[in-house]
């Protein structure tokens, strides 16, 4: 449950060229924009969502775009600002991010009057504050991080030390004790971060202290663990696993601590794979309408809920970066395969927006899909697709174009990283013999055939290149990779 209310800018600016980017993912030929106009784009669209932030909804947690009003979802705390500010610097909105501090500079937390969200507060308040000290130093950055993190820390005060779902300034809410897996399981980046910082080792040990808990619940499936929890006993609630809203950023954080601690065979590495295994074995399924498209589905009671959440489309980046650490290329294989399905969400819809949930068919199960209360075109989108839209909305939600993001990096880069470590010789660049051997100097072969520089090379260099580069509509190429320029039409 990353972002169940996500309308983080980042999310705006990109959620605007979704299409287009998931065009130039899958090589569509025509018309493609050059990577310098299309980071252009986005940048103006961002410079554009903020400006009407400021002139609209100053001072307040969200802008309400079509009233030209602002919104306090988060307690008043200005939850825009703080959530853009790293997207500003990255630009080089330095102007913008100037007026993004200055307006932090004016928060204080001990004032916010109601309870604030332990999850969302630490996610898009502590995380931002903390990701934008470390890229800008900003030193007020950190006073403020430390401030909400102090009282955030405070939600870890149960008998378990798992924490509840909300705090305020005085301390733990009393009544917030029935939270969820992806809850209390998405605080350990950010308070490992504010450790590094303030070298208070406290806020780390405290938030890690969730993943030693977790490795000891007994689960029907190993490492997939029920959304419901209690925070005062540590018991479960139900038997719901999802890698959908409740339970997503769960995993998201296991591995993503395993990578920023780097340690690979830590109890956070551990417990992803566990998961992750049990995720192939018992949620990745295909639809039996179109039985080439695969489904991250969630499962209660034992039985397989064929749905799947936009929300889901996070896991094939995760997976992906995951296989990528962890040198687990199975994973790499369910990542495409997530990552097709995903797109398709977003390309067979009218406007080229993936929706926010889907139902597809899945073996002849009942309780699968309703099939009599389909409409005629439910009915032929289910046998064309694989799939129904059970939720037609876009709330401007980032996670398909986050999966791209990963996925097209993870691919490209460290093939060409692998080039050069492992097949450079003193000469040039050699075959070797066993792509499995961890010993280099014994695996060259004593050749480097002429297809290397026709078209390894040539494509690694296209693939980084902005399109406009020997554009697909204006060129075909060979087998050999050679470009042959589209003869004009008679
Ligand atoms: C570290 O942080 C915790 C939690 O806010 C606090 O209770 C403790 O006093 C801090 N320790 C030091 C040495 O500042
Ligand atoms: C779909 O799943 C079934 C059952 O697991 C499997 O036998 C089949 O090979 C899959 N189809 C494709 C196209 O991958």
């Amino acid at each position: 449950m990353r972002t169940v209310f996500c309308f983080g800018l980042l999310a705006l600016a990109l959620g605007t060229v979704g299409l287009d980017f998931a065009n130039a993912a899958v090589a569509q030929p025509g018309g493609p924009a050059t990577a310098q106009s299309r980071r252009d784009a986005v940048r103006e669209t961002t410079r554009r969502a903020w400006q009407a932030y400021v002139n609209y909804a100053e001072g307040y947690d969200e802008l309400q775009p079509l009233t030209g009003s602002g919104i306090n979802n988060f307690g008043g705390v200005v939850v825009t600002a703080i959530d853009s500010l790293d997207t500003l610097w990255m630009m080089d909105l330095k102007r913008e991010f100037k007026q993004a501090v200055d307006m932090v500079r004016g928060v204080n937390f001990q004032r916010v009057s109601g309870d604030m969200s332990f999850f969302e507060t630490g996610i898009r308040v502590l995380g931002g504050l903390l990701s934008a000290y470390e890229l800008s130093g900003e030193s007020v950055l950190l006073t403020k991080a430390t401030e909400i993190g102090n009282i955030l820390i405070k939600a870890f005060d149960t008998p378990t030390g798992l924490p509840v779902a909300r705090v305020n300034a005085r301390g733990p809410v009393a009544d917030s004790v029935n939270v969820v897996l992806a809850e209390i399981g998405s605080n350990q980046l950010e308070f490992a971060k504010l450790s590094e910082f303030t070298g208070n080792a406290t806020y780390q040990e405290k938030s890690v202290r969730v993943f030693d808990i977790l490795s000891r619940v007994r689960t029907r499936e190993a490492g997939l663990i029920p959304v419901h929890l209690n925070a005062q006993t540590g018991q479960l609630n139900g038997d719901y696993i999802t890698f959908g809203a409740l339970g997503d950023s769960y995993y998201e954080y296991l591995l993503k601590y395993a990578i920023l601690t780097g340690q690979r065979d830590g109890l956070a590495g551990r417990m992803y794979t566990t998961a992750i295994n049990s995720m192939k074995l018992s949620l990745v399924v295909n639809s039996s309408s179109r039985p080439d498209r695969y489904f991250l589905a969630a499962r209660s009671n034992g039985n397989l809920e064929p749905t799947m959440q936009h929300l889901t489309c996070f896991a094939p980046g995760m997976l992906s970066l995951g296989s990528q650490f962890l040198g687990n290329n199975d994973d790499f294989v369910v990542a495409q395969r997530l990552m097709q399905s995903c797109i398709a969400f977003y390309r067979e819809s009218q406007t080229g927006l993936g929706p926010e949930a889907v139902r597809f068919d899945y073996g002849d199960s009942a309780s699968a899909l309703d099939t009599d209360s389909l409409d005629l075109s439910q009915s032929a989108s289910l046998a064309r697709n694989g799939y129904v839209v059970s939720s037609p909305s876009y709330i401007l939600r980032p996670e398909t174009i986050e999966s791209l993001m990963y996925l097209y990096r993870t691919t490209g880069d460290t093939i060409h990283q692998a080039i050069e470590k492992h097949t450079r010789t003193n000469l040039a660049y050699s075959s070797i013999k066993d792509v499995n051997s961890n010993n280099d100097k014994d695996n060259h072969r004593n050749d480097m055939p002429s297809f290397f520089l026709a078209e390894t090379l040539k494509y690694l260099y296209l693939l980084f290149s902005d399109s406009k580069f020997y554009p697909l509509n204006e060129y075909v190429f060979n087998t050999e990779a050679h470009p042959f320029r589209i003869q004009k039409r008679m």
